[in-house]
């Protein structure tokens, strides 16, 4: 028994019902994957590595004995051209069931910094300005719920609009995810306005402090093993960081709600409703975020 896993949610029955989930090859969307197939999901699995996919859909089928358990579907974050073509491909893939939930857990870490094709900062990029065009791309299909995970090192983001990709410098691992996290959570929070009332909801999710190869950024894969050996204890695992994503997929829940564990600092703990903070509610702050978000990805 997990005391801070899946255990205590109500079992739901996802039988008939089509997930679209990023970053399911690894890390606790490949927890979360594995226990929404268990209860009956047919997952559709947008990744950019089809070999680490494949292990995934693999498993999954075989675990669940259900050949619809899961698909694989091609995207990369980093890559607009990407997201466009992997919209297409996720709508082509859902046919005309649609989408009862689009979940976002894919993110990613970097140790310097780095642009992408597109000339974005690349934590910006895949963390929050993929998530976002994907998201609009594939609204029209979406009539249940979407989750976006977040962070709570939102916290610590700073929106600079006359640098917002780091040009200029004071780029460092903290500001940038910090940064990611904030715009991903005040576009969540404009979303949530303009969904209300459609009967799509919205939910944020913050994970908690995961075992996952998200703290490998040290560069040297001895230190990276040392510093999971040292924080072992006080961290979860994959799977118990899987709950609150389950948790705001799954469960009945007052729109627009933040999700995390309820231990302290939100670092491990059973999920709950969680308090962000002043920035992450700022509505107007949030409009201007998301129409820079929306111009950046082509969209304006
Ligand atoms: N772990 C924590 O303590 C923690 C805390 C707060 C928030 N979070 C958030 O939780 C989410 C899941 O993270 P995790 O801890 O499970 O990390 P993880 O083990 O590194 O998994 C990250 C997932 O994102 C995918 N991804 C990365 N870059 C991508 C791209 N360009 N395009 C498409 N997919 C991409 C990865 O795919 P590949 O397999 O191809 O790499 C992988 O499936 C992230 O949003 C993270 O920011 C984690």
């Amino acid at each position: 028994m997990n005391a801070m896993g899946w255990e205590h949610l109500t079992e739901p029955d996802l039988r008939g019902r089509t997930l679209v989930m990023t970053g399911a090859s690894d890390g606790l969307g490949r927890e979360a994957a594995l226990r929404l197939a268990h209860w009956g999901a047919r997952l559709i699995l947008p990744v950019r590595s089809r070999s680490k996919g494949e292990a995934v859909v693999s498993r999954l089928r075989r675990e669940t004995g259900r050949e619809d358990a899961a698909q694989l579907t091609r995207l990369d974050l980093a890559d607009l051209g990407s997201v466009r073509e992997g919209a297409e491909e996720i709508t082509r893939a859902v046919g005309d069931s649609g989408i009862d939930c689009l979940l976002h857990v894919a993110g990613m870490v970097t140790r310097r910094r780095e642009e992408t094709a597109d000339g974005f900062e690349r934590m910006l990029a895949v963390n929050a300005l993929g998530p976002l065009l994907l998201t609009e791309l594939l609204r029209p299909s979406v009539h249940g719920r979407i989750v976006l995970v977040t962070s709570d090192a939102h916290r610590f983001g700073r929106i600079d609009a006359s640098d917002p990709h780091f040009r200029r410098g004071g780029w460092s691992l903290r500001a940038v995810y910090g940064r990611s996290k904030l715009t991903a959570m005040l576009w969540g929070l404009d979303l949530a306005e303009r969904l209300r009332g459609t009967g799509t909801e919205l939910q944020l999710v913050h994970p908690g402090w995961v075992l996952t190869n998200l703290q490998n950024a040290t560069g040297s894969a001895r230190l990276d093993s040392l510093v999971t050996d040292v924080t072992r204890p006080f961290a979860m695992t994959a799977e118990q960081g899987a709950a609150p994503v389950l948790f705001a997929a799954t469960q009945p829940l007052p729109h627009g709600s933040y999700i995390g564990p309820d231990g302290r600092g939100a670092l491990r703990g059973r999920p709950t409703f969680l308090p962000r903070s002043k920035a992450a509610l700022d509505l107007d702050h949030a409009r201007e975020v998301t129409d820079w978000a929306l111009a950046e990805v082509g969209l304006r």
